[in-house]
């Protein structure tokens, strides 16, 4: 197989004819109805009903064809590219035929039928200056307790903020924020975000039964998180500063419509030491790339023990090296979270340690990277 620059055109071999077919001429319908006879291999329609075929120019005996085909197919399509050339150069007035293989254009498929659906192309929310989205590779590391705390010490700082929880499978903002208020719709029917503690908030919790969120299939999901996102009146009563969004563990449906709905900024990825250590951080950079979504760092949580009694520190999970291995990768190392009760039962009860106690050490490992991330992304009050 010859191997194909898809920057300039591949040559075929010309063919040329005998004198006597010189003086007759050819006509483009012919050298089209010729192309219509060959099948396109992998459809079942001919070569031009599918698009393969580009363009058609006959110029005197010499007839130049090109198909546009996507380079993963060049191949396949070869044996097709010759079949063009055979039948046309048995067409009565042709000298001389080329067909030439060009890479297709994005928006037509590989097989040459109607394009692929363009995907939507992120915009900036309205009402919203900047996105920071909270993940991890799996669930109960700790990425809501962040997402919440994190919030609040932004809010803390003079920023307007706003919580959007879009882990639709397992939502949390309504039992960590203790609200379960339903949301009311403003006059042009946009979804009127849920003031919890001075931050707007949403959650899928806000309007649908609990635990129904498990069964939910692909498009649901879309549905819901480009609702989430446009439907909801975020910039009323004044523009957000920071949103955080929280997500559910992985990649799946909500990562990919949240990046390809609205400009993030950029993702914190949450792990506790011991998932650190197996995090690829290629993988997850590159997860994120393919979303187009710059990962702004690493928040190792439940990073040491902390006796609420005693108050003495223990490297439950072999603290330490979690700043040194995300660097040796890489990634920033955004600063680490103790395992401590109070910010568990904070979580529970629904007063976050970040409100509840505003100048304890926890809280302050909360403001640490809060003060970061908003240097990073300029934020300011
Ligand atoms: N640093 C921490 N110290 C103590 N408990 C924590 C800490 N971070 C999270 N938790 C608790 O761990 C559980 C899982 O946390 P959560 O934030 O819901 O994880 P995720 O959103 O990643 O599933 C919750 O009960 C939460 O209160
Ligand atoms: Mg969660």
């Amino acid at each position: 197989m010859t191997s194909h620059c898809w920057h300039r055109p591949y040559m075929s071999v010309t063919t040329d004819k005998t004198a006597e077919s010189k003086k007759m001429s050819t006509s483009k319908e012919q050298v089209l109805a010729a192309l219509a006879t060959i099948k396109h291999p992998n459809s079942s329609e001919d070569i031009l009903s599918s698009n393969l075929v580009e363009s058609v120019a006959v110029n005197g005996g010499i007839v130049s064809i090109s198909l546009a085909i996507d380079p993963a197919q060049a191949e396949i399509l070869e044996a097709t590219r010759k079949q063009c050339e055979e039948v046309v150069d048995k067409l009565p007035g042709v000298e001389k035929v080329r067909a030439i293989m060009t890479a297709k254009r994005a928006a037509q498929s590989a097989n040459g039928k109607a394009p692929p659906p363009k995907p939507p192309t992120p915009k900036r929310l309205e009402g919203v200056k900047k996105i920071i989205a909270i993940a991890s590779g799996k669930g109960g590391v700790g990425k809501s307790t962040t997402a919440v705390n994190l919030a609040f010490a932004l809010k803390a700082r003079g920023l307007k903020v706003a919580l959007a929880d879009c882990d639709v499978y397992g939502p949390s903002a309504s039992l960590m924020l203790g609200t379960d208020a339903k949301p009311e719709f403003t006059d042009n029917d946009q979804i009127k975000p849920v003031m919890a503690h001075g931050i707007k908030v949403m959650s899928m919790s806000f309007l649908m039964p609990a635990d129904t969120a498990a069964i939910w299939r692909g498009p649901m999901v879309i549905g819901a998180v480009q609702q989430f996102l446009n439907g909801v009146a975020w910039g009323m009563d004044g523009a957000v500063d920071v949103m955080i969004v929280d997500l559910p563990p992985g990649t799946g449906d909500v990562q990919l419509t949240l990046a390809q709905t609205a400009t993030v900024d950029g993702a914190v990825i949450i792990s506790t030491p011991q998932d650190l250590a197996l995090i690829d951080a290629r993988k997850a950079v590159d997860m994120f790339a393919k979303v187009n979504i710059p990962v702004l760092g690493v928040v190792e949580n439940m990073s040491q023990y902390v006796c609420p009694k005693c108050g003495e520190v223990s490297d439950l999970f072999g603290h330490g090296g979690a700043e040194n291995f995300a660097k040796e990768r890489g990634m920033t190392f955004l600063g680490a979270v103790p395992l401590h009760m109070a910010i568990r039962t904070g979580s529970d009860d629904g007063n976050p340690i970040v409100l509840a106690e505003p100048d304890g050490p926890q809280a302050k490992s909360y403001f640490d990277i809060a003060d970061r991330l908003a240097r990073r992304l300029e934020v300011k009050a």
